[in-house]
């Protein structure tokens, strides 16, 4: 059956799709997970009264990501973003030490961390304040319901990662579907 809603859903995984498929096409598929370039390590200061600037790269006509910076915005980040071209993107997604599974539209920097994909502001809120030593959290893919990715009543179950500077991730929290 296709409705709007299904051509909808299988158009965003298709957006998503697109810079995993570059990756294999850069021949970056084979790249160790270790980045290129180390994130730098997290400034010790307490995040606390201020949230960090949150600056995010994206392709242009993202819809979805625009709403997750919105989201941001709502939860009292000050947010910037980027447009890149898709390959770009992904080489940013590569040095920033995104592992290629945990791969989603787009690719933020805050405090020193980065954040791909549909992450919820309660999360990175708790990643500011517990600053353990990692490269940030992913939501790979885009879950239908996670922020940015919310319309209509359908929620999936997805998981927030942690991504470890060797590239392993564990979870961080789980988000149960509707
Ligand atoms: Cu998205
Ligand atoms: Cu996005």
């Amino acid at each position: 059956m296709t409705t709007p809603r299904t051509r909808l859903i299988a158009n965003l995984r298709a957006i998503v799709a697109i810079p995993l498929a570059g990756a294999g096409l850069l021949g970056l598929a084979t790249l160790p997970a270790q980045a290129e370039t180390p994130v730098q390590s997290p400034p010790a200061q307490s995040s606390a009264l201020q949230a960090p600037d949150v600056a995010v790269k994206k392709t242009s006509g993202c819809g979805c990501c625009v709403a997750w910076m919105e989201h941001m915005e709502e939860n009292g980040f000050s947010v910037s973003g980027e447009n890149v071209p898709n390959g770009a993107l992904v080489r940013f997604k590569m040095r920033s030490g995104v592992p290629q599974e945990m791969a989603s539209c787009h690719t933020a920097r805050v405090g020193g961390y980065v954040i791909e994909g549909h992450v919820p502001a309660a999360d990175v809120r708790r990643l500011l304040d517990e600053r353990p030593d990692a490269v940030g959290l992913a939501v790979p893919g885009m879950p239908l319901g996670s922020p940015g990715m919310d319309f209509g009543d359908d929620q999936e179950a997805y998981e927030v990662h942690l991504i470890r500077r060797d590239g392993s991730t564990e979870v961080f929290s789980r988000h149960p579907g509707s």
